[in-house]
């Protein structure tokens, strides 16, 4: 609930069944580890290495592989989605990141805690497209969304969203208009590898956009 006694519109659904052993075990070994502890929020950034964040990694294919060829900057992953989260654990622990820490909330919960100014760069790579009309509130990528993304990114950041839904892409260069300080810089994918999310949309036909948007320096 907000402040006014409403539900907040979510970008996600609960979708999950409960965990078995097996993955129950590998959250408890290893969440100490690799998560990023709710107190320790408000200080991301803070320190000498950039900060990248990954805004609903779900299998993490793209964080695992980014973080593992860019040792020089941390990544932290935010996602809802535990099975994903118990996921990317084992696979941060069999490649021996050490450059990757995992948060399990709603990503505005994490963004709204995090200074001004302090991260290198946001992505979020396919969010739910949400393509019906009545559902468009739910997309991630919107103005409740994109000043909180404007105000954490430190001057010079990036924000790279990339979808394979046409009108998704559209309403995202329409809302960033409502934000002069952050430009489209390119359409490239860079090195994003491809994911589940992105191969099931080339099967369907679809179009798959990269938007970098570049924060004024
Ligand atoms: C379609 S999947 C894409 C996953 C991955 N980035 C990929 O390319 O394969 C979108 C993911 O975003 C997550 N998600 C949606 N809204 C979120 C939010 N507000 N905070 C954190 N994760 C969110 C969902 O749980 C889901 O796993």
């Amino acid at each position: 609930m907000n402040l006014a006694g409403r539900r907040e519109v979510r970008s996600f659904t609960r979708r999950e069944r409960p965990l078995g052993p097996a993955a129950r075990a590998v959250h408890e070994r290893l969440w100490e580890h690799l998560s990023l502890p709710e107190a320790q929020w408000a200080r991301l950034g803070e320190g000498s290495r950039d900060v990248v964040l990954d805004i609903g990694f779900g299998d993490g294919e793209s964080l695992l592989t980014m973080a593992a060829g860019d040792p020089g900057r941390d990544y932290v992953g935010v996602e809802v989605y535990r099975t994903g989260v118990i996921k990317v654990m084992r696979g941060i622990e069999e490649r021996g990141l050490a450059n990757v820490r995992l948060i399990e909330a709603d990503a505005h919960e994490l963004l709204g805690k995090i200074g001004d100014g302090r991260i290198a760069a946001i992505q979020t790579f396919f969010p739910d497209p949400w393509p019906k009309t009545r559902h468009h509130k739910r997309r991630l990528v919107q103005e409740r969304f994109l000043k909180e993304v404007v105000r954490v990114l430190r001057a010079g950041g990036l924000f790279h969203m990339a979808t394979d839904w046409a009108p998704y892409a559209q309403a995202a260069l329409d809302a960033v208009k409502a934000f002069p300080v952050l430009a489209l810089e390119a359409e490239e994918r860079g090195a994003r590898p491809c994911t589940r999310f992105e191969r099931r949309g080339l099967r369907l036909g679809h179009e798959v956009r990269d938007l970098r948007f570049r924060k004024a320096p």
